[in-house]
């Protein structure tokens, strides 16, 4: 692995978006006999503690993959454990982050989500709006995939009514649920697994990539500095040439 030239990290290159797909969950729970809701269970305090370690950060931008579209596929009682969950999550959100400057924005599709998840979204998001510091993004019942879709028939129906006349990347961009938001600079995913599961398909494309063996409940704060300081030892070119 390549890091950074003296191996720790820099305050001053820290990214300004990091997107993190939070993924072994289960097989933490397997490896100790328990059932794969209380490896979810585990992920969450996880998750509490990485939004707290990327704010002290300075991180501008943390994306987390919390459900994917694909996820409804598992079994009804997982499902339902982890909509519990994510319920807990955003009940207690202002309570948790309070005297935190953290704004919550849940990204993906509310198609199939439960009512009482969809009233808590709205609420969470509308009082935290006015708040700047970090951005703390939910992907949740997320497909990027289906984000290009929704975006491209946005675009349709934008040139039928003359809103727009030309087709270009920014004309998407836009449309994404990710409007407004930059690109992340760094992707981390836990647990050995190296591919992105239709997480942010269009918006990775310039991406610094991280896999990291590590399951995702037993990820730390120096598991994510040490993800920060292999970025940092990363040359980005962007197509260009540098020497
Ligand atoms: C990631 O952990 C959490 C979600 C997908 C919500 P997994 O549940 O995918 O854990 P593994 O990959 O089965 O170990
Ligand atoms: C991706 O993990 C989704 C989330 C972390 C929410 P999965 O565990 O669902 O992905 P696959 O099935 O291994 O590709
Ligand atoms: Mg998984």
């Amino acid at each position: 692995m390549r890091l950074n030239r003296k191996n720790e990290l820099d305050p001053n290159n820290i990214p300004e978006h990091i997107a993190i797909i939070m993924d072994g969950n289960g097989r933490w729970a397997q490896k100790r006999g328990l059932s794969r809701s209380m490896g979810h269970r585990e992920g969450s305090k996880t998750l509490r503690k990485i939004v707290e370690a990327c704010y002290k950060l300075g991180v501008k931008y943390l994306t987390v993959y919390a459900f994917s579209t694909e996820n409804w596929s598992r079994p009804k009682e997982e499902v339902d454990e982890l909509m519990k969950l994510l319920l807990e999550y955003l009940r207690n959100a202002e309570k948790e982050l309070k005297g935190k400057n953290i704004r919550i924005k849940v990204i993906g599709e509310k198609k199939r989500l439960p009512e009482e998840i969809l009233k808590e979204i709205d609420r969470v998001q509308k009082n935290t709006e006015h708040i700047s510091g970090l951005d703390f993004i939910i992907a949740l019942n997320y497909g990027g995939r289906q984000e290009i879709v929704d975006a491209v028939s946005r675009v349709v129906n934008d040139v039928k009514s003359g809103k727009i006349t030309e087709i270009n990347e920014e004309a998407i961009s836009e449309r994404l649920y990710t409007s407004g938001i930059p690109d992340p600079d760094l992707l981390i995913r836990t647990s050995g697994e190296m591919r992105i599961s239709n997480f942010l398909i269009w918006q990775l494309s310039y991406t610094e990539f991280y896999f990291c063996d590590v399951l995702w409940p037993d990820f730390t704060e120096k598991h994510l500095k040490e993800a920060i300081i292999c970025y940092q030892g990363r040359q980005r070119r962007f197509g260009g040439v540098k020497c």
